[in-house]
């Protein structure tokens, strides 16, 4: 007798027991909830051969997006080569994808999983984990691609559907399809209204909108849905703030920023990304955030890590340097340098964006404004390589932008926010902007004016 899981797709076991959990674990991973790697360990302990549950978490390791846990996948992954003989071939597929990622070939274990995909368009752990490393690996094309390729083999009827759709949606928002985007989230959350996913992906649309009002209804309105006991929680907590952010509500970020987003003192890769990204748009603003680089440079340091995955070494950049320790930041940048150099996705992350946007992060805190310009302007371009969202990336170009405004840049501190100001309706955060740009071009003209009646001006200009 064959046996299958909840999609009809084999499975080596016979236990129906781990066969249920490892449904169970599914949708815990699915919608972010819970733990669903102790759920999928204690299935293993009882069937050490169950080839499923083995793929199961190294597939979740894989999502983490952090060299932390890398020893675990290894670990992992030995476990499961004791058994392999037993794993069928599509077990076999997702060991050998997880086995790339751990050797540092991204992109391969991303084709991998991508392979099952097309091969078992119902796999929806495969469907998600390279969903995830499409996302890791700035592939937004097929962020939404890849979800389209299964779609013809999925209805209301499978379970999980609203996930399929919700991946979709953020696929569709991060191709800027922000219409469809939206429609097909609210559609995921018809089905299942506790995705945080889809929650998620609606708020990157109305963040790329600039719906500020809107955004902070929605999320606020379903945060039963997706505060509690998630892995998405600090990050769409993180949604929130950028919301009020735009707002100019520093209060209400700061409050925010203490009770959501380092409440816990998480060390999750994606938590202290967020709060990274989120005290350096603050002191862009020139906002006093009193000790909490410190707080969140030993979460850093204490993680470990470096040199792993560039996106990740960027954001603890910025801590290192929002704390000043010009040690902690050394190393790192020699982690990433190292990095660099060697083989795999990584090199390529680090060489291009990460040490460049590195980079210019150390020559901002030296007031080189011109260095900034130099390297964002032509960074920002290409930052997708080492992947994120639209939204993650854009402190890249508030970056820039005070670049230019502090290093007195008239010309284009009024380009970059001519373009911003296009994308986005008026708030007070654009409102700030265009008057700061408005001060510098004044300043400007009074200097040309003074030059022009000055008497030293005048001989300059006699002689
Ligand atoms: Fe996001």
């Amino acid at each position: 007798m064959e046996h299958t899981d909840a999609r009809h797709l084999k499975v080596s076991s016979g236990n129906s027991r781990s066969i249920e959990r490892y449904d169970a674990a599914l949708e815990l991973f699915n919608g972010y909830y819970g733990d669903p790697l102790t759920l999928i360990e204690n299935a293993l302990a009882e069937e050490p051969d169950f080839m499923m549950g083995h793929a199961m978490r190294a597939g979740l390791l894989v999502t983490a997006g952090d060299g932390a846990v890398m020893p675990m996948l290894r670990q992992a992954l030995e476990q499961a080569d004791a058994h392999l003989g037993r794993a069928n071939e599509r077990e076999q597929r997702h060991l050998a994808a997880a086995r790339a990622w751990l050797e540092g070939d991204f992109c391969r274990a991303n084709r991998l999983y991508g392979q099952i995909v097309v091969d078992y368009p119902r796999d929806l752990l495969a469907i998600q984990v390279a969903h995830l490393t499409d996302f890791f690996l700035g592939q937004s094309s097929m962020l939404r691609d890849r979800v389209a390729q299964v779609l013809p083999h999925w209805n209301a009827a499978v379970p999980g559907f609203s996930h399929v759709l919700g991946m979709h949606a953020f696929g569709l928002e991060e191709t800027f399809l922000y219409e469809q985007a939206e429609e097909r989230g609210r559609f995921a959350l018809e089905i299942n209204a506790r995705d945080p996913w889809a929650i998620h992906a609606v708020a990157h649309v109305m963040e790329m909108q600039g719906r500020t009002d809107d955004g902070i209804e929605w999320l606020q309105a379903r945060a039963a849905d997706w505060s509690q006991d998630n892995m998405m929680a600090v990050h769409n907590w993180w949604h929130l703030t950028l919301f009020h952010l735009e707002r100019c509500d520093t209060e209400r970020v700061l409050a925010l920023y203490d009770e959501r987003i380092r409440s816990g003192h998480s060390a999750v890769a994606l938590d202290v990304i967020d709060a990274s990204a989120m005290l350096w748009r603050l002191c862009l603003r020139g906002v006093d955030v009193g000790d909490r680089w410190k707080e969140l440079a030993d979460t850093w340091e204490a993680r470990g890590a470096e040199g792993q995955y560039a996106f990740n070494d960027v954001h603890a950049a910025m801590a290192y340097l929002g704390d000043d320790r010009p040690a902690a930041f050394a190393r790192l940048v020699a982690a990433m340098e190292r990095a660099a150099r060697g083989s795999g996705a990584n090199a390529a992350m680090s060489r291009d964006v990460g040490l460049p946007v590195v980079e210019a992060l150390i020559a901002y805190e030296a007031r080189d404004y011109d260095r900034v310009i130099e390297l964002l302007g032509a960074t920002r371009l290409i930052a997708q390589r080492f992947g994120g969202s639209h939204a993650q990336r854009d402190v890249l170009n508030l970056t820039l932008i005070e670049a230019a405004l502090r290093g007195g840049n008239t010309r284009l501190a009024q380009a970059l926010a001519a373009e911003r100001t296009e994308l986005k309706p008026m708030n007070p955060s654009l409102h700030r902007l265009a008057q700061r740009v408005r001060a510098l071009a004044i300043e400007d003209d009074l200097e040309a004016a003074e030059q022009r009646t000055s008497p030293v001006a005048a001989v300059q200009r006699a002689a």
